[in-house]
This record gives structure tokens, C-alpha cells and sequence, in this order.
């Protein structure tokens, strides 16, 4: 049996101190991700919301901005990334390394969901989802 999960931790209160540092969430414009990411801002972070879809990152970048962030000054930005295929994901990483110089933090947060009953999987599939 695991434990269960503290019910006081406080992320603003308890996370050591990551102003500045660069931050990676794939999977980030919604979701587990982007509540995640939520907090990393609000500790100072450069967070860069690693997704597919420009247009649903860059509407929740605004609800970020929404919820008293300057605009266009929230430490967030939308970073191009597909999962389901291994050269899409390399050159996404390849694209990221010629815009930073480090990688502080990566949370790797989206993932397959694999239905384990099938046969046989073709994982350049592009009918493959990350949830
Ligand atoms: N929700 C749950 O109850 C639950 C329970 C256990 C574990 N989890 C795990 O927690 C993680 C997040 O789940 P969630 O429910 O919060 O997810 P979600 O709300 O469905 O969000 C999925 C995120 O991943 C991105 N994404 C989807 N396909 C992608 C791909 N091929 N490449 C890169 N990014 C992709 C989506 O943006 P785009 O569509 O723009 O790419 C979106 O930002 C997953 O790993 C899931 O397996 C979730």
C-alpha cells in the first residue's frame, strides 16, 4: 500500500527556490500539465509549455495572463512538440537546445495511453494519442 499524499503541502511554500530557472511540461496547455506549469510561474520560473497545438497553448498562456500576469510577460512560452512520433520529438528537442542553453527542469508529463489488449503496436501511428 502506498502513502497517501500530504495534504499540507503548499507548492508556493514548499518548492525550493527556482526563479530563473528554465522548466520544460510537455504536455502542459491543459490538464495535470498545466496546472503544474501554473505553479512554476508563479515561483518565477521561465516555463516553456511544451505541446502540439499552437492555438490551445497560446489560449491558455492567455489564461495564465488572465489571472494577473502582465501580458505577454508571464515566464510562459509555447514550445512546438509532438510525441507520437521519435523525429518529431528529436526535433523539437534539437529546436529547443538552439533557443536555450540549459534545460534546468524537465517535467515530463504527457504520455501514451496504451491499451495494453492490443495485438500489436505501431507507435509512428499518427492515431496514437498522448492523455
Ligand atoms: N487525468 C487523469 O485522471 C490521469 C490519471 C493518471 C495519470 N494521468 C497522466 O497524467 C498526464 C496528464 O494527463 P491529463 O489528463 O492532465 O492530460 P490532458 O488534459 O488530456 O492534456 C494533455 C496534454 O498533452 C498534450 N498532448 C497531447 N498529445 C500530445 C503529443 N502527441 N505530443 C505532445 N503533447 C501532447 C496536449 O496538448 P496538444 O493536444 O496541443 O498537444 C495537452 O497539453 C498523462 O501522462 C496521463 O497519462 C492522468
Amino acid at each position: 500500500m502506498g502513502q497517501a499524499p500530504s495534504k499540507s503541502f503548499d507548492p508556493l511554500r514548499d518548492l525550493p527556490d527556482i526563479k530563473g530557472k528554465v522548466v520544460l511540461v510537455t504536455g502542459s496547455s491543459s490538464g495535470i500539465g498545466f496546472d503544474t506549469l501554473r505553479y512554476l510561474v508563479k515561483l518565477g520560473a521561465k516555463v516553456y509549455m511544451a505541446a502540439r497545438s499552437e492555438e490551445r497553448a497560446k489560449s491558455a498562456i492567455e489564461r495564465l495572463e488572465k489571472e494577473g500576469k502582465e501580458p505577454g510577460n508571464c515566464g510562459v512560452l509555447w514550445h512546438e512538440l509532438d510525441l507520437v512520433d521519435p523525429r518529431k520529438a528529436k526535433a523539437s528537442a534539437e529546436k529547443f537546445m538552439e533557443k536555450e542553453e540549459r534545460l534546468d527542469i524537465l517535467i515530463n508529463n504527457a504520455a501514451m495511453f496504451v491499451e495494453f489488449t492490443l495485438p500489436h503496436l505501431n507507435f509512428l501511428n499518427d492515431s496514437f494519442q498522448y492523455k
